[in-house]
């Protein structure tokens, strides 16, 4: 029977990427993913289609179609499918396709372990994507760090929040580019934030 299989490939580097991973891409008729995913797996020689950020709902009703036709379609996604990742999109589309996940490590997983933070206890929360950063009031004063992915730039964040009256002085944390080369990590205030340039890849950790 056609599957879709929903593989978390970890935040970057492969070193984070699961053996049980690497053998799922194997079983893949189709292989779909951005192009930095794609790129983790040269010794995938089969059909693949390129994720972009403008081409994701085709993507994924073709990715649908392609199981429907018989086919094993394996899709990368950054991190874990199950946050912020590729689970939510295909089940709304594919209820009468089986699918699997395939766990990554999410790059909020790694930000936790970079800053030494038990994340048993913290919020978690993905703005990426909903143009609307509000939903962190929700979370950000019940006393727990709260992990989020923003929804675009770290430091656009940390002006939203000071304009709707944020302490200043409140202390955040960043991982950026967490498991590539140049991955840094960033300890301050929110206003320090407010006033850093940060790139696109980013875990914001405000305590
Ligand atoms: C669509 S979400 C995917 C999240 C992913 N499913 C996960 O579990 O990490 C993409 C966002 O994840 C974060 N992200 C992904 N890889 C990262 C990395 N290597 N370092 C820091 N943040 C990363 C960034 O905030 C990026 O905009």
């Amino acid at each position: 029977m056609s599957k879709i299989y929903l593989v978390g490939i970890g935040p970057g580097s492969t070193d984070y990427i699961t053996p049980l991973a690497f053998k799922t891409v194997k079983l893949a008729d189709v292989l779909v993913g951005s192009r930095r995913a794609l790129q983790l797996f040269p010794d995938y020689q089969g059909p693949t289609l390129e994720l972009r950020a403008k081409n994701m709902d085709e993507m994924m009703d073709q990715t649908v179609k392609l199981a429907r036709g018989g086919n094993t379609v394996v899709v990368l996604s950054t991190g874990d499918p199950g946050f912020s990742g590729v689970l939510k999109p295909i089940q709304n589309l594919a209820r009468d396709v089986e699918v699997v996940v395939v766990p990554g490590i999410s790059s909020l997983q790694l930000c936790a372990a970079r800053l030494l933070l038990p994340w048993d206890e913290a919020n978690l929360l993905t703005l990426h994507g909903k143009g609307n950063s509000a939903p962190i009031w929700d979370v950000i004063d019940n006393g727990r760090p709260t992990l989020v992915l923003p929804d675009f730039r770290v430091h656009e964040l940390a002006q939203y929040l000071l304009d709707n009256g944020a302490d200043p002085w409140r202390q955040v944390a960043v991982g950026e580019r967490l498991s590539y080369p140049d991955e840094k990590i960033f300890h301050g205030t929110l206003e320090e934030a407010a006033h850093t340039e940060f790139s696109y890849l980013c875990v914001m950790v405000i305590y």
